[in-house]
């Protein structure tokens, strides 16, 4: 009887098995042709824990990595990848698409190619398979909230991880937030040494009046987030860093008051969870403090993507301040609200003189000038809306990506962010509108994990799997279906399970499919 096909997360666009299989065993050799030669160390690397194949390079190889320029339709990430019984051939026009398909061949193998130490006696075989496989969307994020609380690098790296194995290409990491500030700024040492450290921490959701009396705090060295970004691209991941503002700055602001709107004020790093009125200070200091900590950000990240926040700001510091009253008449603004869209553009000229992209959440993006990227997360009109104004837009749509919402009404379910009930099929069936007449465009969507309730990776875990891989299949192969999805779950789940990941349930509890078709199989 022939081995169950493997299924594959996300699906390929186009995938057709044949008959038979290749077997890699320790006289594989690659041949490896020029500019191939990152994918093929990604790939030892990633097969030797558990294979100890050598996967040595030989001109006679027969498994070979190839970068093709008569490929250019694939785009950056796209790949062909043909498994026959005595070769292997990948090919892409970029070094992008090769990683891509590695990450295909790894899901081809037996599942303990995933597993962290040795299982030396499995065959090896890799099903004779034909694809060709080009991404829907070329942003397919996943935000990991280090700010509420913190998670070690080694933790971030093993999320970039699992990350490439579902083809996900964006980590956007949240760095800073009112609960602490975990991105190292060399002229402004206190942020990480006051702002990285809170007190304690609130017990249950926004307004609870239960605190854990437990300190917390966490920031990475500067070398530990380069490190990271040169580990990310090895994988053709980039990190897009956040540092939020105007509001979400409390813990800034606990280690510079000065920055504020009332310097003489002292505050602690905030302990609640919810949405702080402390908000950045609208006088010059403020934007050179603002520009200093953005110039490190730039050193560290290169992403074109730098993402300045703007979210939930109320703004009733700036009415109650002389200072932000007589620059908003000043500036010419109708009132102290203005401030926020007249702050963010600033900041967004000096991202822009550097070359960089500026990114930031909104509803609509009313207020912002056009050339930022937005990032819509509230109601699914406002990325239309967006996209109208003329925004490159990623649907961040918090009804199908907020994956710290529960995902079951089950009584089991752990207790998190109170609201709506995000679930597998919710996730799954997210499609961001797509269409032509618009004046911007869609980049993609993302998935979010902010941390309140996820003190540690289990929690984690627990939250971003399955949901990110159906967050990945949608992302990637634009038209899956959900009982298509939902039976290579199942068996994924096998591979999950090798890599240690402790996801939530594996269903959804919506019991009527509302889409169907059939899926390679
Ligand atoms: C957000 O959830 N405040 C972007």
């Amino acid at each position: 009887m022939p081995a169950p096909r493997p299924a594959l997360v996300p699906l390929p666009t186009q995938l057709s098995f044949r008959p038979g299989h290749f077997t890699l065993d320790a006289d594989s050799s690659l041949r490896v042709l020029p500019g191939a030669e990152p994918a093929a160390a990604l790939l030892r690397e990633l097969l030797a824990p558990a294979t100890g194949l050598p996967l040595r390079p030989s001109p006679e190889g027969p498994f070979v990595l190839a970068l093709d320029l008569d490929l250019g339709g694939l785009g950056e990430e796209g790949y062909g990848l043909t498994v026959a019984p005595d070769a292997v051939l990948l090919r892409a026009a970029h070094t992008t698409g090769l990683l891509r398909g590695i990450q295909t061949l790894r899901q081809l193998l037996p599942v303990e190619a995933l597993a962290p130490g040795p299982r030396r006696a499995v065959a090896w075989k890799v099903p004779c398979v034909e694809i060709t496989d080009v991404p829907r969307h070329v942003w397919r994020g996943f935000l990991l909230d280090v700010a509420r609380h913190f998670q070690p690098v080694s933790q971030v790296r093993r999320y970039v991880d699992l990350m490439a194995l579902h083809k996900l290409n964006v980590l956007h990491l949240h760095l800073t937030d009112d609960q602490g500030w975990r991105m190292p700024v060399a002229a402004y040492p206190r942020l990480t040494e006051v702002g990285g450290r809170r007190a304690e921490s609130m017990v249950g959701p926004a307004g609870s009046d239960v605190f854990d009396g437990v300190p917390h705090q966490g920031a990475y060295t500067r070398a530990e987030l380069s490190e990271l970004v040169g580990y990310a691209a090895a994988r053709g991941v980039t990190v897009v860093p956040e540092i939020d503002m105007p509001g979400h700055m409390r813990a800034a602001l606990a280690a510079h008051p000065e920055f504020g709107n009332f310097p003489e004020r002292r505050l602690d790093v905030w302990t609640r969870w919810g949405v702080c009125d402390t908000i950045l200070g609208v006088q010059e200091p403020t934007f050179d403090f603002v520009r200093t900590v953005l110039d490190e950000v730039l050193d560290v990240f290169p992403s074109p993507y730098i993402h300045i926040g703007g979210d939930e700001c109320p703004t009733a510091e700036w009415a109650a301040s002389p200072v932000a009253r007589a620059r908003a008449a000043a500036e010419g603004l109708a009132d102290t609200a203005a401030l926020h869209g007249w702050f963010l553009g600033r900041i967004g000229d000096h991202l822009i003189e550097r070359g960089r992209i500026p990114t930031a959440w909104a509803e609509t993006g009313e207020g912002l000038p056009a050339r930022f990227t937005v990032m819509t997360w509230r109601d699914p009109e406002h990325t239309r809306i967006a996209l109208k104004r003329g925004h490159d837009v990623v649907s961040a749509q918090h009804r199908a990506t907020y994956l710290d919402y529960a995902q079951s009404v089950r009584p089991d379910e752990p207790k998190g962010q109170p609201g709506d009930v995000v679930d597998l099929r919710a996730v799954h069936d997210h499609t961001p509108p797509d269409d032509t007449d618009t004046a911007g465009r869609i980049l993609g969507v993302q998935a979010q994990v902010w941390t309140e309730f996820a003190p540690a990776a289990d929690r984690v875990d627990y939250l971003a799997f399955p949901r990110l891989c159906a967050l990945a299949d949608r992302a990637w192969h634009g038209n899956p279906s959900w009982p298509g999805f939902r039976d290579r779950i199942a068996t994924h789940a096998a591979r999950l399970a090798e890599l240690g990941v402790r996801h939530g349930p594996l269903d959804t509890h919506v019991p009527n499919s509302r889409s169907s078709g059939k899926e390679p199989s």
